[in-house]
């Protein structure tokens, strides 16, 4: 993410079951399949599932119904503080396509942006699981990772993502042993934007919830911040709608998933003061160069479906060596498409991502370079090492309406200067208002995801 990452969401459960807290609605974990690969282009298929985020998750009084967190204000009695508000309440099991518009069929995962049950639901991510209470760790250097997905119904505003980030395997439960909830309830997130929003998480993998110094937000009635954030190494594979697409490696000064407070967490004036570089280095074509590459009816045409290959070459081709460019292909329609070329003045025709197109990125657009100062690939090959958690999204931004991606940003300079044109979405569009209305039912479709030897998953 460039910013900080989307909206969520608690139930407000309209009518008392007698159940025991922490049960009142089974958690049942939508199964996905996935395929591993092998050099000679034979894959295996697994049995895998998706698990929701515990943010979106209804938090209520571990004996009862009675909400811990309502919009984005916490229930002054159940929370008068962090640690009390941890022991009060627990997470719930979630119903995924009725109050969160998530299905998975075989390999197909859909996300719907707005559902209405209810309540009004905006949004969600989910992790792919090894097990009922494991993440699923990918370690990708040397290898490559293909998905379809389908953007067809994601206009301007939009983000639909998969991305890995370093969460750890359990969720947080054996360093913390006061999480009791776990990867079976999605907990442990963090991301390079450090995000402030995540209040169970506080209370999961800190003995503590995000109470203390909780300030809701003006401009959106289901978000707040609190105190602390969550930091760690970030891998963005896809961040797209129908009119724009990034890769983005975001590097951190930290190995594993990582309390944040004060400037550590990079906000605001203290954005490039922080643990993780959340700038990234980002090949989205339009912005390098090339603005007829990727969009309807364009060279990879986002009304149709499309293979994305994501491979992550190192220096020796080994599993061991260096992590030294994120390569990029597309297929559609039985043809591979290769990465559309740099056309920037004062940069060569870099393809793919590398250190070295990274400072020449940043050279030529004026952007501080935080990716190189926080580690740059190295970070994210560290990051494989021990293995990283796959993440799908969908989200609208409350930050800066996804101009970042698919629009002219920043708004305040020209747009011809080098770096600021992204995508031919207009700088009024993306409002999460506007989009939640016109845009509710936008959805994003990940399939067949595919991950093994390099040139092993597409043909
Ligand atoms: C952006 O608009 C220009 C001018 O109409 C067009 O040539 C180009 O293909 C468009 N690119 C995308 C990605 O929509
Ligand atoms: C790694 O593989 C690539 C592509 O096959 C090749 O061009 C390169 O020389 C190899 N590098 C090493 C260090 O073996």
């Amino acid at each position: 993410m460039f910013r900080t990452a989307a909206l969520y969401f608690f139930t407000l459960l309209a009518v008392a079951r007698g159940q025991q807290a922490g049960t009142l609605t089974t958690e049942t974990h939508p199964s996905l399949s996935v395929q591993q690969c092998t050099g000679s282009g034979s894959c295996t298929s697994l049995s895998r599932s998706i698990v929701l985020d515990s943010n979106w998750r209804w938090l209520h009084d571990v004996d009862g119904y009675t909400n811990c967190y309502t919009g984005n204000t916490w229930d002054a009695t159940l929370c008068p503080d962090d640690v009390t508000c941890a022991q009060n309440c627990a997470l719930d099991g979630a119903d995924y396509e009725g109050t969160y518009g998530i299905s998975a069929s075989g390999n197909q995962l859909s996300l719907q942006f707005v559902t209405q049950s209810s309540q009004k639901n905006v949004g969600s991510r989910v992790y792919l699981m090894e097990d009922e209470t494991t993440y699923q760790m990918f370690k990708l250097k040397n290898q490559e990772f293909t998905f379809d997905v389908d953007m067809s119904q994601l206009p301007c505003g939009l983000n639909g993502a998969l991305y890995f980030v370093q969460m750890d395997a359990d969720g947080g439960v054996s360093r913390f042993p006061t999480n009791k909830a776990g990867a079976k309830f999605g907990t442990g997130y963090c991301d390079t934007q450090c995000p402030q929003d995540i209040n169970i998480d506080r209370l999961r993998t800190s003995v503590q919830a995000n109470v203390e110094g909780w300030e809701p937000s003006a401009s959106d009635s289901n978000a707040g911040t609190g105190t602390y954030g969550t930091c760690c190494v970030e891998m963005d594979v896809w961040e797209a709608n129908s009119m724009a697409a990034a890769v983005t490696p975001h590097s951190c000064t930290v190995t594993e998933q990582t309390r944040c407070s004060g400037t550590d967490c990079g906000e605001g004036d203290d954005r490039y003061d922080g643990i993780c570089d959340k700038d990234g280095c980002d090949f989205n074509s339009f912005r390098m160069g090339d603005q007829s590459f990727l969009g309807p009816g364009l060279t990879v045409d986002t009304t149709q479906k499309i293979t994305v290959v994501t491979q992550f070459v190192t220096s020796d081709n080994t599993t061991t060596g260096a992590l030294s460019e994120i390569r990029r292909v597309y297929v559609q329609n039985g043809q591979v498409i290769q990465n559309s070329k740099v056309n920037i003045p004062g940069m060569d025709a870099y393809d793919s991502i590398t250190d070295d197109f990274c400072n020449a990125q940043k050279e030529a657009f004026g952007d501080t370079n935080s990716f190189e100062q926080m580690g740059g690939l190295q970070s994210i090959g560290d990051a494989f090492n021990t293995g990283m958690v796959l993440v799908m999204s969908v989200w609208d931004d409350h930050a800066v309406n996804m101009l970042w991606l698919d629009s002219d940003y920043p708004t305040d300079v020209a747009a011809t200067n080098p770096g600021v044109a992204r995508g031919n979405c207009s700088t009024s569009s993306g409002a999460p208002d506007d989009v939640e209305s016109a845009s509710a039912s936008a959805t994003v479709v990940f399939s067949n995801i595919k991950f093994g030897d390099i040139g092993s998953t597409f043909s």
